[in-house]
């Protein structure tokens, strides 16, 4: 559907927890302690709720987390989300961890699409930004779904100092493989904002003083802007929500896993949609009525800090 600003918000980034088998430093504390949440959403309730977004002009679902891969229930809900309700654009963005012995499985359901998060191809750095995670079961990961012919787009978060030099490298992986590697802004939300001061690194100056990267177009609504080598299998992205911010282009809203709506990625307000759970006949209705009031932008650029309350964990990205 089209909102206040002429945006077609044909795209949901749905939450489905807020656990997660890594403590990336810039996501979460080390002792976090997540929330029993008492409304978290059945698998009815995420069925419920896609099957409503399906009627209003959502087409792509992207399943997000913490770890959506920990969701005891994501190959049943993306089947769900792909046979029943006919959505055929469902992704995933996670860490990666474990996907080589989900992916077949996911495959079938309907999965087409991974974005997994990477921020260092070093054993040791990727150790420690993740605090203990194994880079060899993520790479694993990637040439496993590559194999079955999905989609997949390596996200990897630059902090200045730590992972900048690696930039050739990250590049070099799309020459050969068919994979998009998108480097992205940091943004000074929950634990990030730590680090922000010192580790923000903007994106367009570095890519501008690439050689040998052209600027392509991309049909995609999407976060990233599209660059490639000569000859690349693959593309390399940036994503800049820092240094120019995508949202005159927004085609997005988020489903929490306590079953709130937001409409934007940095704002405080949120929709409770429990209440309308199970009531198909007004469902699509109060949808509707929630988008209508989509803000313009997000001032993420002049304030320095984001107005939601909630840390990447909680939202998904
Ligand atoms: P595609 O569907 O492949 O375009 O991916 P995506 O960018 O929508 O999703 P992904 O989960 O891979 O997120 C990549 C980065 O973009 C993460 O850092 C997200 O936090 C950020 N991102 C995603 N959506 C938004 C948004 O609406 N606003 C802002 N500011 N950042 C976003
Ligand atoms: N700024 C930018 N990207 C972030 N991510 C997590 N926290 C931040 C942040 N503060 C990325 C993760 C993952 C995606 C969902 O968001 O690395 O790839
Ligand atoms: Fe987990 Fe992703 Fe946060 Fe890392 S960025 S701790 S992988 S939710």
């Amino acid at each position: 559907m089209i909102d206040k600003y002429g945006r077609n918000i044909n795209y949901a980034r749905i939450s489905l927890t807020e656990k997660c088998n890594l403590r990336c430093v810039y996501c979460m504390p080390d002792d976090v302690s997540f929330n029993e949440y008492e409304n978290t959403l059945s698998l009815n309730d995420y069925k419920f709720i896609i099957n409503g977004l399906s009627q209003i002009g959502i087409t792509k679902i992207r399943f997000t987390g913490g770890e959506p891969l920990l969701y005891e229930g994501l190959s049943e809900i993306i089947r769900y989300t792909y046979e029943e309700c006919n959505i055929k654009d469902v992704a995933i963005t996670t860490n990666g961890i474990g996907l080589y012995d989900m992916a077949y499985e996911l495959y079938e359901s309907g999965l087409r699409t991974v974005n997994i998060s990477l921020d260092s191809l070093k054993e040791y750095k990727y150790k420690s930004i993740t605090r203990n995670g194994d880079i060899k079961e993520v790479l694993k990961s990637i040439s496993r779904c590559l194999e079955l012919g999905m989609k997949v787009k390596i996200n990897c978060v630059l902090i200045s100092g730590f992972n900048e030099n690696e930039i050739p490298d990250f590049i070099l992986m799309t020459k050969f493989n068919n994979i998009d590697v998108r480097f992205i802004e940091l943004m000074p939300l929950g634990e990030a904002s730590k680090i922000y001061r010192n580790g923000y690194v903007n994106i367009q100056d570095v890519i501008s003083q690439i050689d040998g990267l052209y600027k392509i177009e991309s049909s995609e609504n999407s976060t990233a802007k599209y660059y490639k080598l000569e000859d690349s299998m693959g593309r390399v992205g940036i994503i800049t929500p820092m240094s120019c911010s995508f949202c005159s282009e927004c085609n997005r809203i988020r489903i929490t896993q306590n079953g709130t709506i937001k409409l934007c990625l940095h704002s405080e307000e949120e929709y409770d949609i429990k209440y309308y759970l199970n009531k198909p006949l007004i469902f699509r209705e109060v949808l509707k009525e929630i988008i209508l009031d989509k803000p313009e932008r997000h001032y993420l650029n002049e304030n320095k800090v984001s107005d939601t309350k909630r840390s990447m964990y909680q939202i998904g990205g």
